[in-house]
């Protein structure tokens, strides 16, 4: 008998069409709305494979209610949506994608930034909507990212892919990390620097760190007091390790300059959202990885996991 693999989204036909050789594909059938957590409670006690998005909140009580699943393959390089402890217990091996996001991400933390220093999206609001009828000397004025000092906190991957673009943009790098990254620090002139100190001394600051359970509110009113009122924060990591409300203060208070994020606490995000209405708040819906050739190596990743599993080989891309 075939294994039951259950697709939490809807994926491209050529995309899933070849796995039905192997194995009983069960998908969820519309791009229009993600699977509700009521129905992934009924579909993962048939699932043998899970092929999850990070929407997906796979907790102890969902897994414990599985009787034959075995594996979870992640499309995505975060994890915090999977309790990976109570998968390891329950002897549930989960993958996800390591590495095929990174420059894609690293050019949305850097697209970001860009935008709400240069207030792109405030600019073009403007001109849109008829009120571009003068040229005023401090009309829309920016910050400049050349030759500013950017803070990154979590040097990872995409971290270094951070820094490696703000090399060209001649930017003063300093990073925050759990360890110091000695190799990162040769190979991309990086400096390390304690939270608070980056906190202080930085003119864009780009969160990148995963959310866990020492970096969830790592971001509050106390560390957004520590910087420059000129200064810029970005969150293209997760949603929880800035707050949303110290920022939203933060913001509207202008004890900081600006903040962008590509991700929130709950997401999608409510429209009514209070840090909507800021006009030094840009937002993009969790686009990180959003390019047509990172999601299909993304699928193809999460593909090489599953059908090692099914080969019986050893399971590419785990985690646990
Ligand atoms: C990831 O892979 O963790 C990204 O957030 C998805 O875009």
């Amino acid at each position: 008998m075939k294994p039951v693999l259950w697709i939490t989204c809807k994926l491209p036909e050529e995309v899933v069409a070849p796995l039905k050789e192997w194995a009983d594909v069960r998908q969820w059938p519309t791009i229009e709305k993600n699977m509700p957590h009521m129905r992934l409670q009924e579909v993962i006690k048939e699932a043998t494979i899970i092929w999850t998005i990070m929407g997906d909140q796979m907790d102890r009580e969902l897994l414990a209610s599985a009787p034959n699943l075995k594996l979870i393959c992640n499309l995505a390089v975060g994890y915090n949506n999977i309790d990976l402890v109570a998968a390891k217990e329950l002897g549930i091996a989960v993958t996800n994608t390591p590495g095929v996001l990174t420059d894609t991400t690293a050019d949305l933390a850097f697209t970001l930034m860009l935008t709400t220093a240069r207030r792109i999206v405030e600019a073009s609001d403007e001109l849109r909507s008829g009120q571009w009828t003068y040229w005023g000397v401090n009309q829309l004025a920016g910050m400049d990212v050349f030759g500013a000092t950017l803070g990154i906190i979590g040097m990872g991957r995409i971290g270094e892919a951070v820094a490696q673009r703000a090399k060209g943009f001649d930017m003063d790098v300093i990073y925050h990390n759990r360890n110091r990254r000695m190799e990162a620090e040769e190979q991309y002139g990086v400096s390390y620097r304690q939270l608070d100190h980056l906190l202080s001394e930085a003119d864009f600051i780009i969160v990148l760190t995963p959310l866990t359970a020492e970096t969830k509110g790592l971001i509050g009113s106390r560390e957004l007091a520590l910087m420059k009122s000129t200064a810029t924060i970005i969150n293209v990591a997760r949603g929880g390790i800035v707050q949303e409300d110290a920022l939203y203060e933060a913001l509207l208070n202008n004890d900081i300059w600006a903040a962008s994020s590509d991700v929130f606490e709950q997401e999608p995000v409510s429209v009514k959202h209070p840090l909507l209405t800021l006009k030094n708040f840009v937002a993009t819906p969790h686009i990180g990885s959003a390019t047509l050739r990172t999601r299909k190596k993304m699928m193809e990743m999460n593909i090489q996991s599953m059908t090692s599993f099914y080969k019986g080989e050893p399971i590419e891309h785990r985690i646990i």
